[in-house]
C-alpha cells in the first residue's frame, strides 16, 4: 500500500517550541508504523511563510523578510532533524513551484469565488477572521494572544463554503472523513453547521507578505489557502497526477487549527474534484504547569536543551507515552525525568542490560532467525492512532518480562546445570523483548535499533547503559 502523511506546517514567526514536536513525533510515529507493515509512505513536513504575524515580526527585528523566514525555516529544518523524522518532502511556502501551483488552485475554484466587503474583526496572532460573537464573548481580545481583534473594513474575495456544507457533513458523519477523536468530530460537526463562506484574500496594501491573486494585483491571497494547499502541492498538483498518494492516509494537527482542516481544506478538496483525507488526527496542547506555553508569559520549553540533557529517545518516549494523543496535556521538568528515570532506564534499559548479560554468559545468540510479528492488539490501537494507548500496551509487556526474569530466575537454571532449560528459558525472553521492542520501533527508533541489535548478537552488551541516569 501507498500511504501519505502531513503534519501542519508552522508558522516561522519564532523559534520552534516544544509543541511543535507533537506534530512531528505523532507523524512520524504513523510512517514508521505503516512502514513497519510493509507499506511505501510519502511524508510531508515544511513551513508556514506568508502572513501578517510573519511579516509585522521580521518588521520589528529590521530583517528583510526574505531573510527572516530563510532562517526561521533552516532553524525548523535542524529541529525535524533533531528529532529523527523520516520525512520524505519539506516544502516551503515561498517556494516558486508552491506560488504557482496555489495560484493554479485558486482558478480551479473560481467559480466558488465571489467579491464583497467585510467589516469586522480580525487576529493576526490567529490570522484568523473572528465574528461579532466570538469578540463579544472575549470582550474584544484575543485570549490566545492577549491582544484587542483588529477592526478592519475591506474588499475581500470570499470562498462560498456553503457550496460544500451538506457534502462535508455527509462525510464527517459517515466517517469517509474521519476526524480523530470523536468529541472533535462532534465540535466540528456543530461548527459546520453555522460556518459562514470564508474571506480568502487581504488587500495588498493591508498585507504585502503573501501570494498575489491571479487575475488581481491588488489582492493577497489569505494565508490559510496558500497554507493548506501545501499538502497537495507538494505532490506537484495540479501539473502532476496525484492520485498514487492522495488522499493522505493521516493527516495530523493541533486541536486549535482543527477547523481549518476540517472546514475550509475539505471545502477547496471538494472544488477541485479531488478526494478528502481518510483521517484527521486532532491532538492536544502541551501546556507547560497547566498554563498556555506562551513566550508573554514565558514559560515556553526549549526542546533542544530537553533533547540535549536527556536524548532523543528519552524525548520522544515522553511525548509518546506520557502526553495523550488527543487531550491536552502538562509538561513538567520533574515529570519528565521520572518517567525517564524510573521507566525508560528502570524498566526497559534495565532489562536489556540484564537479559544481554545473560545471553552473554551463556552464550546464548539469536541471530536473525526469529520471526517476529506484530500482536493483533497493538494493531488495533496503533490503526486507530491510539498511540500513547499503544505504548502502554508496550509498556506492559517491558514490565511483564522483568517479571519473568525474576520469577523463570535463569541464573538459578545456570547454577544448577540445567542447560537446556536455561537456553530455551533465555531464548524466549530474548524473542518476547524482541518482539516488543520491534512495536516500539515507531516510537524510540533510535533506541530500538541499538536494542535490536544488542539482543539479536548479544556478545558484547553496552558497557555504558542505553539509559544513563
Ligand atoms: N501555520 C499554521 C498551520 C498551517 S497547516 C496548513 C499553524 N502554525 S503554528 O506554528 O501555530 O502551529 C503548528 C502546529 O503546532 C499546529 O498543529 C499546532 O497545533 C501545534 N502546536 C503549537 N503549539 C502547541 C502546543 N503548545 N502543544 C501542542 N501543539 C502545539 O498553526
Amino acid at each position: 500500500m501507498r500511504e501519505y502523511v502531513t503534519t501542519a506546517i508552522p508558522y516561522v514567526n519564532g523559534a520552534p517550541h516544544i509543541g511543535h514536536a507533537v506534530d512531528y513525533c505523532l507523524a512520524d510515529t504513523a510512517a514508521r508504523y505503516f512502514r513497519l507493515k510493509g507499506d511505501e509512505v510519502r511524508f510531508q513536513v515544511g513551513t508556514d511563510e506568508h502572513g501578517g504575524k510573519i511579516f509585522q515580526k521580521a518588521e520589528e527585528l529590521n530583517i528583510p523578510v526574505e531573510k527572516y523566514v530563510k532562517e526561521n525555516s533552516d532553524a525548523f529544518r535542524d529541529f525535524i532533524g533533531k528529532l529523527n523524522i523520516s520525512y520524505t518532502d519539506f516544502i516551503r511556502t515561498t517556494d516558486e513551484a508552491h506560488i504557482r501551483r496555489c495560484q493554479e488552485i485558486w482558478k480551479k475554484l473560481q467559480d466558488h469565488i465571489y467579491l464583497a466587503s467585510y467589516e469586522g474583526w480580525y487576529c493576526t496572532g490567529c490570522e484568523r477572521f473572528i465574528t461579532e460573537k466570538e469578540c463579544q464573548e472575549n470582550h474584544g481580545v484575543c485570549p490566545d494572544h492577549q491582544k484587542p481583534y483588529e477592526k478592519i473594513k475591506e474588499e475581500n474575495y470570499y470562498f462560498r463554503i456553503s457550496d460544500f456544507k451538506s457534502q462535508i457533513k455527509a462525510k464527517i458523519e459517515s466517517d469517509e472523513l474521519l476526524i480523530l477523536p470523536d468529541f472533535r468530530k462532534k465540535e466540528i460537526l456543530k461548527l459546520l453547521d453555522d460556518s459562514p463562506d470564508v474571506s480568502i484574500s487581504r488587500p495588498r496594501e493591508q498585507l504585502k507578505w503573501g501570494v498575489t491573486v491571479p487575475g488581481d494585483e491588488s489582492q493577497v491571497m489569505y494565508v490559510w489557502i496558500d497554507a493548506l494547499s501545501n499538502y497537495i502541492t507538494v505532490l506537484g498538483y495540479p501539473e502532476q497526477d496525484i492520485s498514487e498518494w492522495w488522499p493522505a492516509a493521516a493527516q495530523f494537527v493541533g486541536k486549535d487549527i482543527l477547523r481549518f482542516h476540517a472546514i475550509i481544506w475539505p471545502a477547496m478538496l471538494l472544488g477541485l474534484g479531488l478526494e478528502l483525507p481518510k483521517v484527521i488526527v486532532s491532538h492536544g496542547m502541551i501546556l507547560a504547569d497547566g498554563q498556555k506555553m506562551s513566550k508573554s508569559i514565558g514559560n515556553v520549553v526549549d526542546p533542544i536543551e530537553v533533547i540535549n540533557k536527556y536524548g532523543l529517545d528519552a524525548f520522544r518516549f515522553f511525548f509518546l507515552r506520557h502526553v495523550d494523543t488527543f487531550a491536552d496535556s502538562d509538561y513538567t521538568a520533574e515529570k519528565f525525568d521520572e518517567a525517564y528515570k524510573n521507566e525508560l532506564a528502570n524498566d526497559l534499559g534495565n532489562l536489556v542490560q540484564r537479559l544481554a548479560t545473560l545471553a552473554k554468559k551463556n552464550n546464548i545468540q539469536l541471530g536473525n532467525s526469529a520471526v517476529l510479528e506484530l500482536s493483533t492488539g497493538y494493531c488495533e490501537l496503533m490503526d486507530k492512532f491510539e498511540f500513547s494507548k499503544a505504548f502502554d500496551y508496550c509498556w506492559e509487556k517491558v514490565q511483564d518480562l522483568n517479571k519473568r526474569i525474576d520469577e523463570e530466575k535463569p541464573w538459578m537454571l545456570a547454577k544448577a546445570g540445567e542447560t537446556e532449560k536455561l537456553e530455551n528459558c533465555l531464548k524466549k525472553l530474548l524473542v518476547d523483548l524482541l518482539q516488543v521492542n520491534t512495536e516500539l520501533t515507531p516510537f524510540m527508533p533510535d533506541a530500538c535499533g541499538k536494542i535490536a541489535e544488542i539482543l539479536r548478537d548479544p556478545i558484547a552488551p553496552p558497557k555504558v547503559p542505553l539509559f544513563p541516569k
